[in-house]
């Protein structure tokens, strides 16, 4: 299997598009955008923190991974300059009509690899990746490429998916146990693939890879690690005793979620 035609074609379907449709929403345009976008915010309250307004301030900022643009949006509205780049043709093509419909002259996007960033040395003040570094099939040598782009003194903000994560390591074992006998997936790297990431059809992305912060504290060996912390958690949804129980993601978000959650969110100094 050709991974990399693979990896580009499964990303042609806009990450995203499970809560568009789940939202009731047909058509992109400036009003389903911004429902889109207000929904997806207030599901992650904590990006904008990772990526404060008053960080992007006055910079040329570079976005690496952009799916349906909601954070893209965000930055090219608070960033003097503004270069987003993505593997597929779908993403670039959403924030690029982004850029034109919000009249922002200083925002493009353009398609790319990650692993092979089609600009010079010291280009950027900031480099943002969230959740795509992990879909390359080499975070190592991508975090080198953010690093070689990045000016002296810029800043990375990166996020990889948490490989000590409770859905991991608890919820996915016993998950894939009992979702084995109806034999959906292959083995449990595909079951752990798909529960991160999976297309409508729900087929599972090509790559994913996951990280400790021993692991990232080594990749990163190149920049001065400012933190690293742990964010998100899913949904649970089950019986007990024949009760059903349900238990909102929010209520683990300020926890468990500092510590086992989903994603780790990485900010490193070159
Ligand atoms: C899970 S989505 C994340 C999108 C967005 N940052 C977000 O958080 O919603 C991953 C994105 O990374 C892109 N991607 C995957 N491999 C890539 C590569 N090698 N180079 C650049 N982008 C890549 C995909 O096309 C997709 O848009």
């Amino acid at each position: 299997m050709d991974n990399i035609n693979t990896n580009k074609d499964f990303w042609d379907e806009l990450c995203g598009t499970h809560l568009f449709q789940f939202l009731g929403l047909k058509e992109i345009n400036r009003e389903s955008l911004k429902i889109f976008d207000n929904y997806y915010l207030n599901m992650y309250p904590y990006l904008k923190k990772h990526v404060p307004i008053e960080v992007l301030k006055n910079t040329n900022t570079l976005e690496i991974g952009l799916g349906f643009g909601t954070l893209s949006q965000y930055i090219f509205e608070n960033a003097a300059q503004y270069t987003g780049i993505d593997y597929a043709k779908n993403p670039v093509e959403l924030v690029n009509h982004r850029a034109e419909i919000s009249r922002n002259t200083s925002a493009k996007a353009i398609q790319g690899d990650a692993k092979n960033l089609p600009f010079p040395d010291s280009s950027f003040d900031i480099v943002v990746s969230i959740g795509c570094l992990h879909h390359t099939g080499d975070t190592a040598k991508s975090v080198s490429e953010v690093h070689r782009v990045l000016k002296n003194n810029g800043t990375a903000i990166i996020m990889l998916y948490n490989k000590n994560s409770f859905r991991r390591l608890a919820a996915n074992p016993y998950k894939f146990f009992v979702a084995k006998r109806k034999k959906t997936f292959k083995n449990f790297d595909e079951y752990t693939r798909g529960s991160y990431d999976a297309n409508i059809k729900g087929e599972a992305a090509p790559v994913v890879d996951f990280y400790s912060k021993k692991e990232i504290k080594k990749i990163f060996g190149a920049f001065t690690l400012l933190k690293i912390k742990s964010e998100n958690f899913d949904n649970y949804h089950f019986h007990l005793f024949k009760k059903e129980v349900y238990w909102p993601r929010e209520k683990f978000l300020n926890n468990i979620a500092k510590i086992m959650g989903l994603d780790l969110y990485i900010t490193a100094k070159k």
